[in-house]
């Protein structure tokens, strides 16, 4: 099983920290030659890129803010002519930007929000789309939130819809690239222990009655989400396309 991964090029946005991380180690103990992107964490993901040379893997690391138009047009064409072509584009990097009440939200905040998770995938996908049809098809695997599913909280309502556009560019994506062998997916995470949540939300009395309302009453691991990412670019997801799957503790 996961056979195919051994040799495919894979880019994955955020790569530098938590579930990017994680999705990095996994694909390239799997033999995948792994793109690490990364925006402020250059020492993350370089020791990253380190760790998995030292363990025998391929990786190499690209930098952009996708808040950045230039980054979100060149970020695809640097991969493919830093590893010759591109076989899996993973869509991970993301947040919240401006984690405050709906009611005070400025319209900055909206729209990087916006640009981070629903923008940038959409454009590094028209980008992969181009190139992987003209080479055999690809993988795209989308990592949503289930803030799409609830809403978000009071504070992340912008964060919810962002990642609810980044569904439905799953959907459009998957219709696209169907006569073209590109197939694409969307993991749908729930609470997962990485640093998008700060050490003091963590411990707070609010996560735990968050976490409380998880059936499996935890957090998921950033492997829990990278697990499905594998399956899904192997040829375990050869015939999967246009789904939404969700890793949440049953949440
Ligand atoms: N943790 C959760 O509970 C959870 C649940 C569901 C979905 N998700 C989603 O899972 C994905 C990964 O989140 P995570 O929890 O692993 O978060 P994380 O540990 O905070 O990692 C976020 C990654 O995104 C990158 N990034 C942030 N802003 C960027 C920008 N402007 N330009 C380019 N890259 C940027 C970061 O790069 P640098 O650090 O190098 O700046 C980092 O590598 C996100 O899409 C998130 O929305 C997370």
């Amino acid at each position: 099983m996961f056979e195919s991964i051994k040799g495919k090029k894979v880019l994955i946005t955020g790569a530098s920290s938590g579930i990017g991380a994680e999705t990095a180690k996994l694909f390239a103990s799997y033999g995948a030659h792994v793109g690490i992107h990364y925006n402020r964490n250059e020492e993350n993901a370089i020791k990253l890129q380190k760790d998995i040379e030292d363990t025998g893997g391929s990786a190499d690391v690209l930098a952009g803010d996708l808040l950045e138009e230039s980054t979100r047009s060149d970020l695809i064409q640097s991969f493919i002519d830093a590893f010759g072509s591109i076989d899996v584009l993973i869509n991970n990097a993301g947040g919240v930007i401006g984690n405050m009440p709906f009611l005070e939200l400025d319209e900055m905040s909206w729209r990087d929000t916006m640009a981070l998770n629903a923008t940038a995938p959409f454009f590094l996908s028209r980008d992969a789309f181009l190139f992987m049809k003209d080479n055999g098809g690809g993988r795209i695997i989308n990592i949503s939130s289930i803030s799409a599913k609830y809403g978000g909280s009071m504070n992340t309502m912008h964060y919810g819809a962002a990642k609810a556009a980044l569904e439905t560019l799953t959907k459009g994506f998957a219709k696209a690239g169907a006569p073209h062998n590109i197939l694409v997916n969307c993991i749908r995470g729930g609470v997962i222990d990485t640093p998008l949540h700060s050490r003091i939300e963590r411990n707070s009395p609010a996560m735990e009655k968050r976490i409380s309302l998880i059936p499996l009453k935890r957090m998921g691991k950033p492997v829990d989400i990278a697990r499905l990412a594998l399956f899904l670019a192997s040829e375990a997801g050869d015939f999967i396309t246009g789904e939404v799957f969700t890793v949440a503790g049953g949440d």
